[in-house]
Order: C-alpha cells, then sequence, then structure tokens
C-alpha cells in the first residue's frame, strides 16, 4: 500500500481525493499497489465531508510519517507552500503540485532538492489544467529539437475574451462568471494581468531548455485594457484577441512573452474558445504539433496531478528530461524590444485624417483596418522591432485607445 497525503484541500486538492479513492483499481493496475490518500492537511475542517477523518492541520503528521511516500500540494502560493515542499522532498517523499507560483519562482532549489534526495518533483496539472503537456515535451519530443512554443495558456481570461466576443459581456460581468465556475486564480490580478501565463511560459520553457527564466525575463502585458471594441476590430481583421504566451529560440538564446495578440482566422489558435487552451509546440523534424484541451477546472486539473502521481510511484517518471533546472547563463533571454512585429492601432480624440498622416510619417506604409467606427482611426503597423513600434506610438498625436500585436 503506498499512503499519500494532500495538501490543500480545495477546488484541485478535493478533485485529486475523490478521484484518488473513485478510481482505485485504476490506479492499482497502473502503480502496482494500491494507492491511498491517509491524511488531508487544510486550515479549516470539512464536517460534512465524506473524507473528514482524514482532516489534519498539523503539517509535522505528515513529514513525520514513514508511511507517507508522497506529498500532494494543492493549497496555492508561495508561503508555506514551498517550506511544505522542501520538508517532504528532504525526507525522500516525492511531490506533485499545480501550484505553477511556486514552481516558477523556486523551481531551482525545489527540483535540486528532489534530485538530491532521489525524489520526484512534479507539476503537469501547474501547465495547461488537464492537457498532457510537460510530459510529452520532456518524453516523446525529445528525440527533437523544440524551436519555439506558442499557445494559450489561461483559461480565465480566454473564458472572457470569448464571453465578451459571443455575448458582448463585460469585462468584469465575465470574470465573476469564470471565478463562480473555479476556474480563476484566488487573486485572479494573476489571470488578468498575465502572471499566470507567465508563471506557465517559465515553466514550458525550463521545460524544453532546463532553464529557468526570471519573470522579469518574459515581457508580460495585461488583458485589463481589452475592451469590446478591440474585440470587434479584431473581427473585422479575421482574427481574434487573445492572450498569448510564446518561447522562441534565438541563436543561442531565447525570447519569452506574454502578451494580449491579435490572432488571424487561419491559425488554430483563434479557435480555441472558452476555458480551453491550446498550445503549438514547433520543432526541427516534426514541424507543429498541437495540444488542445481545458486549461483549468476541478477535474481536468485533478486529473492531471493524478497522472503525475501515478507516474511517480510507478517510477515511470525516471527518464524524463530536464528535471533539474538551472539559471539562465548571461545573455539568454533577448530582449523583447528587439523582436520584430506588427501592430495593431486604434486613435481617438483627433480628426482622422491628421491621425492618418501621421501614421504614414512614423510608421510609414500601414493597413487600413475594415469598419473602422466613425470619429476613430485603425491601422496595422508594418513589421519593426517592437521597441521602434512603441517609441512612435508614444510620438502619435490624439489618444491611443489600443495597441495590440499581431500573431
Ligand atoms: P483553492 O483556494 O480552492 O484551494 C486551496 C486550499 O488550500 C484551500 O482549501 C485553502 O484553505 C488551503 N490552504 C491555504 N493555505 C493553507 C495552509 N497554510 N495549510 C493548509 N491548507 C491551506 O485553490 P485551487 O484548488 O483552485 O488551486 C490550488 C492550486 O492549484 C493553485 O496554485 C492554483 O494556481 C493551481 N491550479 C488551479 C486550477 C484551477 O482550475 N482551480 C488549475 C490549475 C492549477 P482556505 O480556503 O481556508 O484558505
Ligand atoms: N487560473 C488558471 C487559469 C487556472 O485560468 O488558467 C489553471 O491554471
Amino acid at each position: 500500500m503506498k499512503q499519500i497525503a494532500v495538501i490543500g484541500f480545495g477546488v484541485v486538492g478535493g478533485g485529486v481525493v475523490s478521484l484518488v479513492e473513485e478510481n482505485a483499481a485504476y490506479i492499482r493496475a497502473a502503480v502496482g499497489d494500491d494507492v491511498r490518500v491517509k491524511y488531508i492537511l487544510d486550515l479549516r475542517d470539512f464536517p460534512d465531508s465524506p473524507y473528514r477523518d482524514r482532516v489534519i492541520h498539523d503539517a509535522g503528521r505528515i513529514w513525520d510519517d514513514p508511511e507517507i511516500a508522497l506529498v500532494v500540494e494543492t493549497m496555492g502560493g508561495v508561503r508555506p507552500a514551498a517550506q511544505f515542499t522542501l520538508e517532504a522532498l528532504s525526507r525522500g517523499k516525492h511531490v506533485v503540485t499545480s501550484n505553477k507560483e511556486l514552481v516558477a519562482r523556486e523551481g531551482i532549489a525545489l527540483t535540486r532538492e528532489a534530485d538530491a534526495h532521489g525524489a520526484a518533483y512534479l507539476y503537469e496539472a501547474a501547465v495547461g489544467g488537464g492537457i498532457p503537456l510537460l510530459r510529452p515535451i520532456r518524453t516523446a519530443l525529445t528525440g527533437d529539437r523544440i524551436e519555439s512554443v506558442c499557445g494559450i495558456l489561461n483559461g480565465t481570461t480566454n473564458y472572457i475574451l470569448t464571453r465578451m466576443r459571443d455575448c458582448g459581456a463585460a469585462f468584469g460581468d465575465a470574470l465573476a462568471e469564470a471565478q463562480k465556475l473555479g476556474y480563476a486564480e484566488r487573486d485572479p490580478s494573476a489571470d488578468i494581468d498575465g502572471l499566470d501565463a507567465q508563471r506557465k511560459m517559465m515553466i514550458l520553457t525550463a521545460a524544453v531548455t532546463g532553464v529557468l527564466v526570471g519573470a522579469e525575463d518574459v515581457f508580460t502585458e495585461t488583458t485589463a485594457r481589452l475592451t469590446v471594441l478591440d474585440i470587434d476590430a479584431a473581427q473585422r481583421l479575421g482574427g481574434a484577441v487573445r492572450l498569448i504566451g510564446m518561447m522562441r529560440r534565438e541563436g543561442d538564446g531565447i525570447s519569452v512573452s506574454v502578451c494580449p495578440r491579435i490572432v488571424p482566422g487561419t491559425h488554430p489558435l483563434s479557435h480555441v474558445d472558452d476555458v480551453y487552451n491550446g498550445i503549438c509546440v514547433s520543432s526541427r523534424l516534426s514541424g507543429d504539433v498541437m495540444f488542445y484541451g481545458r486549461g483549468a477546472g476541478r477535474f481536468p486539473t485533478a486529473g492531471a496531478v493524478v497522472s503525475d502521481v501515478i507516474a511517480a510511484l510507478s517510477g515511470a517518471c525516471r527518464y524524463e528530461a530536464n528535471r533539474v533546472w538551472s539559471a539562465p547563463p548571461a545573455g539568454f533571454v533577448r530582449p523583447f524590444s528587439e523582436l520584430t512585429g506588427r501592430m495593431y492601432v486604434r486613435i481617438g480624440g483627433i480628426s482622422p485624417s491628421q491621425a492618418a498622416e501621421s501614421a504614414s510619417a512614423l510608421f510609414g506604409d500601414c493597413a487600413e483596418v475594415p469598419g473602422t467606427p466613425e470619429g476613430k482611426t485603425e491601422f496595422v503597423t508594418p513589421a519593426a522591432p517592437d521597441g521602434v513600434l512603441r517609441q512612435r506610438l508614444a510620438r502619435m498625436p490624439g489618444v491611443t485607445e489600443s495597441a495590440i500585436r499581431l500573431l
């Protein structure tokens, strides 16, 4: 019998406990032994839960119990989750987590601690919810060289953008719905401001390269300023606005970013709606491989956690690549300002003819946007380094109501 403990009996942790119980026979077959949740650590009691007799409040009981082979950390946040994880790993207990904030922030120390004690530290659920993504990257695709990863990694913002487009919902109302459905972070500004997707890009990049970049290395822009006018403009351009995370190899280094982009209708990511995530992985031999599925929610995420529990307890994870991470060498991350792209721009508060004249003087030959609303000026810039585009935009007269990069 393998005994495990779950720390954090919330949306994900609650799902993990029920899946382990309900799928006991299937899990036994995969692990080669029975797996049972012995402890559930949480701040509260759960008097109505069928698992109430397993709820404890003293974390020390988990570390000191030699029967506990694995700890599932689904409490979220950095403290005390980091300390709890180190306590478990230092005793050779495997740790499985859905906590991307912790993995992104402390991944170097935690993967090293796991390695030093012969334990597994697994976090499939931290990126892409229920989509099998990190394991395929670290196993099936290791014979290839991954050149870029580009995708929608935050279910909450994708849900909000879809609701705004399909029902004309206001940003705040759509967010409230996402919170009710259990998709959003405890502090939803992490979803809206791109920090959740930033953390996922850091983890994905480390899964591909073995290097964990810092949050400051990821160019990150909020979705909070997006309006229905932007969503409408993207549709008039034949595409959709999506929060896109992107990692690309650039010579010996990489670039990493998270920002809203207008995705052309011909690109599969423009059709990823609702809470779904979609991730395109481009590699030298296979070309494009796409992963698609539910990016958040209790059971999709809990299912990913349980697959890690099985991988750790069966030993199947032993041969995965990039299990131990290092810090980026100097110059490894290329500044976003140097990367070339195009931008959709909307200007108000100035006569359209004057705005159009300034746009062509500053940017050169801009493309028109069909159906521009009365009194506004819209254009798509030619390709230029991002820093150059931003400098020129700062010199535009009138009010820059919107500037969204194109994919
Ligand atoms: P919840 O807030 O629903 O669950 C967290 C649980 O941990 C709560 O019951 C909380 O108790 C408990 N907790 C908090 N601090 C402690 C502590 N010090 N000791 C013991 N228990 C504690 O969060 P989720 O389940 O939604 O998310 C958990 C993690 O999974 C987060 O890192 C999140 O980013 C990640 N994640 C979530 C997904 C989702 O769809 N929800 C998808 C993928 C990842 P209390 O409520 O009393 O504070
Ligand atoms: N808040 C996250 C999201 C949960 O909406 O994608 C899944 O990681």
